[in-house]
């Protein structure tokens, strides 16, 4: 007779394992880190794990620019196994590995985004590359949490394809969130920087009906300065004026305090190299660009922060890999640590930016691999990825317990 410990069984672990990267040299592995508890229950219980990943944003077609292998690389590091990089995510090369995996083995899928449908708005699209990902398993866990606001194949649509369950970060990342959602301690203060602004500027109108101060410095800044009617000069610049206007104008409605950090130090290029300068925000000179927020606007934001209950952070306040460029995350990331409010850093670039500037993770409340994840959650945003690990039409398989 068979007996449970003789069931084999496989499964997928969705992970976001996109980590910053200098060339093929990972700068951070906080993501890689955080996905190690799930991997090693599964492995420990005998399971054969297929984890997969996206990486940057690759055009949905094999771009050697954005291979996992770094990735595989660390991640066999940190588990103390050989971790095997496929040489494509659903194809031949994956199918032969997946087919060879003894239980207790793990291979890694080439990066998710190399595939059209990964990504694709078009859910028969989708759903295909979603079929071709469900038929290398038998069970899917779904533990990207940076990921899950994107309606993506291997976010999404496998869940509901396998049996499926929430990993151990999700649940963290979920039980640490939910502190800011209900019972909130006041003041609130959400402090916001970083890039990706096209894709933040929205969950600044979530925001405003949630905290009592958001201060914005780093790359978001500069579209706030713009809809104000300021000169940004060579600064980012993302994000839809008007959009971000309407914001200024809700939260003066509102009696939301919604902060700009008032001086910026420029450059003229995003290098080492040139002078660097503090000038007013409103007074960025045209061939400059706005690579940290100054001095005048670190010491307001940490006076802010010192009165709060509660506070939010998600992305950097300046290009803080460049050592003279660092000193706003660094003083933000003090504020923080000094503070005794409930803090969250949110964030996969925020998490590493407060890393190189020298803060381990326990300075903080909680430190977040997900940043337009956690953004989103924040506004109430039903996710996804959630959403599709909640869903209870699963293919049966009932617990234990
Ligand atoms: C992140 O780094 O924020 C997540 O991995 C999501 O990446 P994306 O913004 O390219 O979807
Ligand atoms: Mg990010």
């Amino acid at each position: 007779m068979k007996t449970v410990d003789d069931l084999e069984v496989s499964g997928l672990v969705r992970a976001d394992l996109n980590v910053p990267l200098d060339g093929t040299c990972i700068t951070d592995d906080g993501k890689i880190r955080a996905c190690l508890p799930t991997l090693s229950a599964l492995l420990d219980r005998g399971a054969a794990v297929m984890v997969c990943s996206h990486l940057g944003r690759p055009a949905g077609t094999p771009d050697p620019g954005y291979t996992l292998a770094p990735v595989a690389a660390r991640l066999g590091e940190l588990l103390g196994r050989t971790v095997v990089l496929t040489a494509d995510t659903v194809g031949p090369a994956a199918r032969t590995a997946v087919a060879g995996l003894a239980p207790g083995e793990v291979v890694m899928l080439e990066n998710l985004r190399f595939n059209a449908g990964e990504t694709s708005k078009d859910e028969t699209l989708r759903g295909a590359f979603a079929d071709e990902l469900a038929s290398l398993a038998d069970l899917y866990v779904g533990d990207g949490f940076g990921a899950v606001h994107r309606r993506h194949a291997s976010v999404c649509d496998v869940a509901a394809r396998l049996p499926h369950a929430a990993g151990f970060l999700i649940q963290a990342e979920t039980a640490a969130l939910q502190r800011l959602t209900r019972d909130i301690q006041r003041p609130y203060i959400v402090v916001l920087g970083g890039g990706k602004v096209a894709d933040k500027l929205p969950v600044v109108g979530g925001l405003l009906g949630q905290a009592d101060q958001i201060l914005i410095g780093g790359g978001m800044a500069f579209t706030f300065l713009a809809a104000q009617g300021h000169s940004v000069g060579l600064s980012l610049l993302q994000g839809d004026l008007d959009v971000a206007r309407s914001y200024l104008d809700r939260a003066a409605r509102s009696g939301v305090d919604l902060v700009l950090a008032p001086d910026v130090a420029v450059a003229g290029r995003r290098d080492a190299a040139g002078p660097r300068v503090v000038v007013p925000s409103a007074a960025i000179p045209p061939d400059k660009m706005g690579l940290d927020i100054g001095p005048e606007s670190a010491r307001l934001f940490a006076a802010r922060l010192a009165n709060a209950k509660t506070i939010f952070w998600n992305g950097p306040m300046g290009v803080f890999e460049i050592p003279r460029f660092a000193d706003g995350t660094r003083a933000v990331a003090r504020a923080l640590a000094d503070s005794r409010a409930f803090t969250v850093v949110g964030g996969g670039d925020t998490g590493a930016a407060v890393r190189a500037v020298g803060f381990p993770d326990d300075a903080f409340g909680h430190v977040s691999t997900g940043g337009g994840a956690s953004l989103e959650y924040l506004e109430g945003k039903t996710l996804p990825g959630l959403a599709a690990l909640q869903a209870d039409d699963q293919p049966a398989v009932r617990s234990a317990g």
